[in-house]
């Protein structure tokens, strides 16, 4: 195989594009038979071999599995440098989000392209304040799940229902549903927050608590979460920011598991909510967004048995254990939201005067594996994960929530996704494969069966 461009992936190289005169090619030779492919190049110089016409050409498929080298859309959302620890939502390096804006703010970025005018983020934060409440029928579906349900599931589910209450966002009629886009995306980012603390409310047998006006988006979530009749849940400044931190840090994450999925569902008609339901199973995973409350009981379980931390990294180089909070598919270098988060962590446990154990137990971990030939080899470096646990732990968010506290922030990367998928008139996503299993056989009666 060959390319007459050269494919490094210089984050910043976008002007490669303009200095080649030529559109770039490649050359796949197959069975002695020169193909020639144009090349893709993206607006930060990554190169692709467009391979659309590969098997009607050839008879033959790519395989990828796992997707390692697969582009599966070409997107405006986010840009990922993996390898130089780079990531950018709309051109905006997440750096710069971190320090100066809020989730809100990045989630309508995310969503709509641009970083929103004065008038245009109060409307926003109006529209999700008036979309808090849930219907109150819906309280009877909460009822319906035993109490100890994985909160995943029932956010999953509960999705899925806020759609039945507004059909006109989920006939599966694009037309339609672009029309509605803003209040359905609005709707979402509201609900799965009140779906998220409802769920907490009911596992406890503690009363459902009503969203209030007067409260910003992180405020009133903790609100719903911790408020009692007889005693309102006062938001501290660090537990305020260091939410709201998380929920940005999370918000996209370009081509992830659980964003495929969404659009993936997408492809095929599927209305917003259809698709970000079908998102928060994906996201439920230990090697997705599972990792944040699997990494909590790494470090309690290493906690417990008198370790700091040492006995299990020998463990996970022997393949015994994995050190969970650690590696990436994309990023071969630190993720910058670990960075990000990690500081952010250390300040707030501080702030709050919470000693927690476990932070050090973190520490050790992170120092060890970086120096560890095992983990630098392959280049496995903390992730986000790591330490938004103990953050969540510290705010008294129970371990089986964490990952929903991942779906609240990821949710305007979904909906983003969803919508580029709907704009767009592409095909649906169906991946080919190759077949392992036994060849074309004649049925066999059940007598003649054993
Ligand atoms: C994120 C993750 C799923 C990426 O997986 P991947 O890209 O498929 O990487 P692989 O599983 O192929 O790993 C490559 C090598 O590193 C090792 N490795 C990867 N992550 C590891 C970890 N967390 N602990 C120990 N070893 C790890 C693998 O065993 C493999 O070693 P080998 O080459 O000797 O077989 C993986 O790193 C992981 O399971 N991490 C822990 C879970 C986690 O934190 N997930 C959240 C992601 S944001």
């Amino acid at each position: 195989m060959s390319s007459d461009s050269n494919p490094s992936r210089d984050a910043g190289s976008g002007d490669e594009k303009t200095q080649n005169a030529d559109p770039p090619k490649a050359s796949i030779v197959v069975d002695g038979r020169e193909h020639e492919y144009p090349v893709i190049v993206g607006s930060e110089g990554e190169h692709a071999i467009d391979t659309r016409k590969f098997r009607s050409q050839t008879g033959y498929i790519t395989y990828d599995e796992g997707y390692g080298n697969t582009g599966s859309c070409q997107s405006e959302i986010t840009f990922i440098d993996g390898e130089k620890g780079v990531l950018r939502h709309r051109g905006y390096p997440i750096e710069q989000l971190a320090e100066k804006s809020t989730f809100m703010e990045t989630a309508y970025l995310i969503i709509y392209g641009e970083l929103p005018t004065d008038d245009e983020l109060t409307s926003f934060r109006q529209h999700v304040r008036e979309n808090a409440n849930l219907h109150e029928d819906m309280r009877h579906h909460f009822q319906g799940f035993p109490p100890d349900s994985h909160p995943m599931a029932v956010l999953s589910a509960m999705l899925n229902a806020v759609g039945c209450y507004h059909p006109q966002m989920s006939r599966n009629n694009r037309e339609e549903e672009l029309a509605r886009f803003q209040e359905a995306a609005t709707l979402l980012i509201s609900k799965v927050r009140t779906i998220a603390a409802t769920t907490y409310r009911m596992s406890q047998g503690l009363p459902a608590v009503y969203p209030r006006r007067d409260l910003r988006y992180v405020e009133n979530f903790l609100h719903m979460m911790f408020s009692d009749p007889y005693e309102p849940y006062e938001t501290p400044k660090e537990v305020f920011e260091a939410l709201d931190l998380f929920l940005l840090l999370h918000a996209d994450h370009e081509q992830n598991c659980s964003t495929s999925t969404v659009r993936m569902v997408a492809s095929g008609g599927a209305n917003l909510f259809a698709s970000v339901a079908a998102g928060v199973c994906a996201l439920w995973g230990p090697l997705h967004g599972g990792a944040n409350a699997a990494v909590i009981r790494m470090l309690e379980s290493i906690h417990r048995d008198g370790d700091d931390g040492s006995r299990f990294i020998k463990d996970a180089k022997e393949g015994k254990a994995r050190l969970m909070g650690f590696g990436h598919r994309v990023y071969k270098n630190y993720d910058p939201r670990a960075k990000i988060f990690g500081e952010a962590a250390e300040r707030m446990l501080k702030a709050l005067g919470r000693e927690d154990p476990l932070l050090d137990i973190a520490r050790h971990l992170e120092e060890a594996a970086l120096k560890d030939e095992y983990f630098v080899e392959r280049k496995l470096y903390p992730n986000v994960d790591f330490y938004s646990g103990l953050v969540l732990k510290a705010i008294g968010i129970p371990v089986n929530m964490f990952t929903v506290m991942f779906a609240i922030g990821r949710m305007p990367g979904w909906i983003a996704n969803w919508k580029e998928i709907a704009e767009s008139s592409k095909r649906i996503h169906r991946p080919r494969q190759i077949y392992t299993g036994k060849n074309a056989r004649d049925y066999v009666p059940v007598e003649k069966r054993g």
